[in-house]
């Protein structure tokens, strides 16, 4: 559903990401690890369109969208989630909600207030509680929740982990699960390699922009050289 093929990209004269390819299916976990710096956040850029494909490509269904602007990207039914939480600190949890909300898309779950309150039951208890006042973790929940009520077919997650208390990355991830078996194709990158482990069907490891390791998130548990090499901090 989505793949990238010998994606290069990179800011002003800096080239990040070379020949990155990745693919991920719908109904599946795929999660890009990595340490700081890596090309993580570049390559999820990328996809959107925020940033220009120097070469490679971005296949959305098939679809090329590596010339597309972010906001038809958007339409397609690609969701993104950066990784700064960008809800409106001045309107209520409802009002962000609707502030997402697009369309019912063919092939994409539709969700509702109602059902992303089922899906986050935090939210649920707060519809009116301004985006301001709310924690870290909560924020998080809303965004993501704000990008589900475009309908995606397909998310990117920025670290959706980042910063959560172990109670609330726990209930990330069974959020993320439930994404997962309504059939939705999930791209998210991790430094936490607890939570991919939780979420995560297979693995990506980039350094300098280049992929290291490709495989299955259990095949990866097992390889210690990988993970010490790449992983470790
Ligand atoms: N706007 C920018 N302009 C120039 N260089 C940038 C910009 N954003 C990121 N970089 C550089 O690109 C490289 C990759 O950054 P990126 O944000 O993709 O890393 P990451 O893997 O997401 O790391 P982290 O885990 O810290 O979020 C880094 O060397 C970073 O300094
Ligand atoms: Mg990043």
């Amino acid at each position: 559903m989505l793949e990238l093929r010998a994606l290069s990209a990179g800011y002003g004269r800096a080239q990040i990401l070379f020949e990155l390819s990745l693919e991920a299916k719908p109904g599946e976990v795929v999660v890009l690890l990595g340490r700081n710096g890596a090309g993580k956040s570049t390559t999820l850029k990328t996809v959107m369109g925020l940033l220009r494909t120097r070469a490679g490509e971005v296949r959305f269904d098939g679809q090329r969208i590596d010339r597309l602007p972010p906001y038809r990207i958007a339409r397609l039914g690609l969701g993104y989630v950066p990784e700064d939480r960008r809800i409106f600190t001045d309107l209520s949890v409802m009002e962000n909600l609707e502030v997402g909300r697009q369309e019912p898309r063919a092939g994409a779950p539709h969700w509702t207030p109602e059902r992303l309150f089922a899906l986050f039951p935090n939210l649920g208890r707060m519809p009116e509680r301004l985006g301001g006042r709310m924690s870290g973790g909560e924020q998080q929940m809303l965004t993501i929740a704000r990008t589900l009520m475009g309908n995606p077919r397909a998310v990117l997650l920025d670290e959706p982990s980042e910063g959560l208390a172990p109670v609330i990355v726990d209930q990330m991830a069974q959020t993320i699960l439930a994404l997962k078996k309504e059939g939705l194709c999930v791209l998210l990158c991790e430094q936490n390699l607890r939570f991919a482990h939780l979420v995560g069907d297979r693995a990506y490891v980039v350094e300098k922009g280049h992929v290291r390791y490709a495989g299955t998130m259990a095949e990866l548990e097992k390889n210690d050289a990988v993970r010490e090499q790449y992983l470790s901090v």
